[in-house]
């Protein structure tokens, strides 16, 4: 295949503001990935609702993911950026997908079970066959790499078991794509609690940056972020995992290695450490919010996903 019929998809959830883990596992290769190939970037609302929402929050979080998408970087004029549901390809193809997928499969994703946690039976549905949506959303477009962040890793396997075992079946229809993660920033880990993954249903809002953060409030949450006894700045991610990742992050941001970062840094105390790696997120972020302030406020930003919707639809039909 050349590279010029190789696509780029991938999807975002609209629920709330995204965080530095979104920015760095997936929206700042979304832009990365963009001089090289034809990309399709997704507003998943079909995959929030397999939680109860709101609809008017919900609404406007998908306006709030298409103009973080264009303040971040991409560009909306040469790729797609459009909302699934206004796509009736995806649930469609979903609908196939369900008839060829396996409920062992589903039931061993890990996030369906973190999120259905002891409750199983009372969960909806949509929940468990989430990733065969998500499968649908990727093959339709017959996409050839998916940037996602570590925890959608499993999830995509799925969906090349899927896009295989249907051409198995039924001829050779679907390409197997494969997942595209950065070197560094796959896996951002919480800020309070370095063992698990940033993610914006935590509870305790020092664990996590939102793009749209004060930037006073970000110094603040790194200068807060649990680190070790030891004083002493390298990189191990068993004993060290608040270091670790606040030198992944950096390395991430400043697109280096994590090498050229612990060389870097040493010598220097865990108090001047954080302030340099607060620096640089405040940089990254600064003008994010800036063109992000300007964007939601623009009311063109609809026409957008009206631009989107009708060449989303041309190749996914
Ligand atoms: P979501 O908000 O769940 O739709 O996630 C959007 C994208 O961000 C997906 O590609 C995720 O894999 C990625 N992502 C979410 N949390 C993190 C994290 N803590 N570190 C790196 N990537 C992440
Ligand atoms: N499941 C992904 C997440 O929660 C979002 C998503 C839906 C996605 N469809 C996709 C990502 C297709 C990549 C490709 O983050």
């Amino acid at each position: 295949m050349t590279k010029f019929q190789e696509r780029v998809f991938s999807g975002v959830q609209p629920t709330g503001t995204l965080h530095l883990g979104n920015y760095l596992g997936a929206i700042k290769n979304f832009v990365e990935l963009q001089n090289k190939y034809n990309c399709v970037y997704c507003v998943v609302d079909q995959h929030a609702i397999t939680v109860d929402q709101d609809p008017k929050e919900l609404r406007s979080n998908i306006l709030e993911v298409l103009a973080s998408f264009i303040a971040a970087g991409v560009d909306y004029k040469k790729q797609i950026i459009f909302q699934q549901s206004s796509v009736p390809a995806h649930s469609q193809l979903a609908w196939v997908f369900n008839c060829v997928s396996r409920i062992g499969w589903l039931n061993r994703m890990t996030q369906f079970k973190d999120k259905a946690g002891k409750n199983k039976e009372n969960v909806s549905v949509g929940l468990m066959v989430y990733p065969n949506l998500m499968a649908a959303d990727i093959l339709a477009y017959l996409a050839t790499h998916v940037p996602v962040g570590d925890d959608q890793k499993q999830h995509l396997e799925l969906t090349r078991d899927l896009a295989i075992r249907f051409n198995n079946t039924y001829g050779d229809t679907f390409i197997v794509p494969k997942a595209y993660q950065p070197k560094t920033g796959a896996k951002i880990k919480s800020l309070s609690d370095p063992t698990k993954k940033m993610d914006k249903s935590s509870e305790n809002q020092k664990s996590y940056i939102l793009l749209l953060d004060d930037l006073n409030q970000v110094k603040n949450k790194i200068k807060s972020a649990v680190t070790d006894s030891e004083a002493k700045i390298y990189y191990d991610v068993e004993n060290k995992p608040g270091i670790s990742n606040l030198l992944t992050i950096d390395a991430a941001l400043l697109k280096t290695t994590i090498e050229e970062r612990v060389s870097h840094y040493k010598d220097m105390s865990y108090q001047d450490f954080k302030l340099c790696v607060a620096d640089h997120i405040v940089a990254a972020l600064k003008p994010i919010q800036e063109k992000y302030h300007a964007l939601i406020k623009d009311p063109s930003l609809d026409a957008i996903l009206d631009t989107g919707r009708d060449q989303a639809k041309m190749i996914a039909h």
